[in-house]
């Protein structure tokens, strides 16, 4: 087995674990707070799932950097290997008990990114992507839409925790796209949503002032499934999440357009 491979096999094993920890205490009583602005919350399910993760890192896999949202933080900051993790991507869904969230683990090859696994726990919907081997739902290989214009597309969105305080919030951008595409979603999680243009659900997903554990697996899976992933001008995606468009590819110069206005 290579060793993006085994990565991989673990990556599955822990995103399923942490996956079943938020299906067993899904709408059960928790303990929520807020962290830096009053609309973005963590709950202990949160907490406990990347501790789960985390720890099944370390133990088969010490040499291995750690990157986690909830601090957890860990192994060696040099080795080749970097697990980016959202342990609970879509928290203010799950606080609410609106079943649509997911464990996102992405990890890097000495800086690229070279595997991504994320699972929908309620769905049992497991996607994975390792470079230059396909993206997958389960065992069926996945592809991205064939939408050729943006009025015919599906789009999908976010907005950042800073949202009642920031100019930059997106707003405009969501107010054009709604005129322009087909319809537009905001469904809560990043990671999801990206996965969704890889399955050919949604035909695009842009959003901004991302962090890098909510992109880390999904781009991988959206590239290894024929789609385009870029910053807003169409460069590279940068790791940090800071801008974000995937697509189906053929409508992302058009989007990419309507964003820049
Ligand atoms: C959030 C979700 C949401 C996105 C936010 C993210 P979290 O992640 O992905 O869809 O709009 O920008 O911060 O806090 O639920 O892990
Ligand atoms: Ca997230
Ligand atoms: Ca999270």
């Amino acid at each position: 087995m290579s060793e993006a491979d085994a990565v991989l096999e673990l990556a599955v094993r822990l995103a399923r674990e942490a996956g079943r920890l938020q299906r067993e205490r899904y709408e059960t009583r928790l303990e929520i707070r807020a962290k830096g602005s009053p609309i973005d919350l963590v709950t202990e399910i949160d907490r406990a799932c990347e501790q789960l993760i985390v720890d099944g890192i370390a133990a088969r896999r010490p040499g291995d950097a750690i990157e986690a949202e909830e601090g957890g933080a860990g192994g060696r900051e040099d080795g080749a290997w970097r697990w980016v993790i959202d342990p609970l991507d879509g928290t203010v869904n799950y606080a609410h008990g609106y079943p649509r969230f997911c464990v996102s683990i992405g990890v890097e090859h000495e800086g690229r990114r070279r595997v991504g696994v994320v699972y929908d726990p309620l769905l049992d919907e497991l996607y994975t992507a390792v470079r230059g081997q396909g993206a997958w739902l389960g065992s069926r290989r996945l592809r991205v839409s064939e939408t050729r214009s943006l009025a015919d597309a599906l789009v999908a969105t976010g907005f950042a925790y800073d949202v009642r305080r920031s100019e930059e919030d997106n707003l405009d951008h969501f107010a054009g796209l709604v005129k322009r595409a087909r319809a537009v979603r905001r469904d809560g999680s990043a990671a999801l949503d990206l996965c969704y243009v890889a399955a050919g659900r949604l035909d695009a997903y842009w959003e901004l002032k991302l962090h890098p554990w909510d992109v880390a697996a999904g781009l991988l899976v959206v590239d290894e499934a024929g789609g385009r992933t870029s910053d807003l001008s169409g460069a590279p995606a940068p790791r940090s999440g800071r801008e974000c468009l995937a697509s189906n590819g053929w409508l992302h110069d058009e989007l990419a357009a309507a964003l820049a206005r």
